[in-house]
């Protein structure tokens, strides 16, 4: 069965100390086996992250990266650097980066396939609009997000994704998608991969929600059949926070 992952996104908040209060809590507490834990942290905190909480169980991820090699590129990662910090996961095509930065589904497509072939976990983000979502579109928003974002990916690396549904609506906004509607959209992506790919990789690729996630919420959520994990912004700010959210 899918190995739930409980995923934290801290967005560009953090200082080098609070990373490294945050890790000794998760040192003094540990997280609760069985689950996956992820800190996708700024660029600059990976490697002391991943160093710090060694032993914890806690993976470390980015929250973006370039799909060249290297190059002219100022102010981008590549995927070579990010495991040179000891991450071994990449956000990629969260809405903010759409949004904010222009991120389309071909950068995100291409981005994808970088990180699988350099061995780093993506967490493809997928999320329609309070506009999309209120003129029935939501499910032809989300279909277009992941079949082009998954592109010229093989059936056998596919499963090694991990889908973020995250509605932009309910991002920051402390409006979680109720667990029903949000494990409806889940579960229609699923269906999308079964269509690309097959039932198998469907069943056995990991889709997450995300959006306002928080103690109250992520127990109804994880108790939906198609949501695997969260991938959490605000509530993950706190260690104390994050460590309740891997309790579900
Ligand atoms: O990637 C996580 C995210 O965008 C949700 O943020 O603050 O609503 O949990 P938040």
């Amino acid at each position: 069965m899918r190995t739930p992952l409980i995923a934290g996104n801290w967005k560009m908040n953090k200082t080098l100390d609070e990373a490294m209060a945050f890790a000794r809590y998760l040192g003094e507490n540990p997280v609760r086996e069985g689950v996956d834990t992820l800190l996708c942290a700024p660029a600059p905190l990976l490697y002391p992250l991943a160093d710090a909480l060694t032993g914890t169980g806690v993976a470390v991820g980015a929250q973006n990266m370039h799909y060249e090699a290297q190059g002219a590129f100022t102010g981008e990662i590549s995927a070579a650097m990010i495991n040179d910090t000891g991450a071994s996961y990449v956000i990629l095509g969260h809405s903010e980066r759409r949004q904010l930065f222009a991120e389309t589904d071909a950068s995100v497509n291409k981005k994808t396939i970088c990180a699988l072939k350099a061995g780093i976990t993506p967490i493809l983000c997928c999320g329609e609009s309070l506009e999309e979502r209120e003129e029935g579109r939501t499910a032809d928003v989300i279909k277009a997000q992941v079949v082009n974002g998954l592109l010229g990916i093989a059936e056998a690396d596919v499963t090694g994704v991990v889908i973020a549904y995250e509605p932009i609506w309910a991002i920051g906004t402390g409006k979680t998608a109720s667990s029903a509607d949000a494990n409806e959209v889940c579960a229609a992506i699923r269906a999308i991969i079964a269509d690309l790919y097959s039932q198998e990789a469907a069943d056995a690729l990991r889709i997450l929600y995300g959006g306002s996630v928080n103690a109250d919420t992520i127990d109804g959520l994880m108790a939906e059949t198609d949501i695997d994990g969260a991938l959490v912004g605000g509530a993950s700010l706190d260690p104390a926070s994050f460590h309740r959210l891997t309790t579900f």
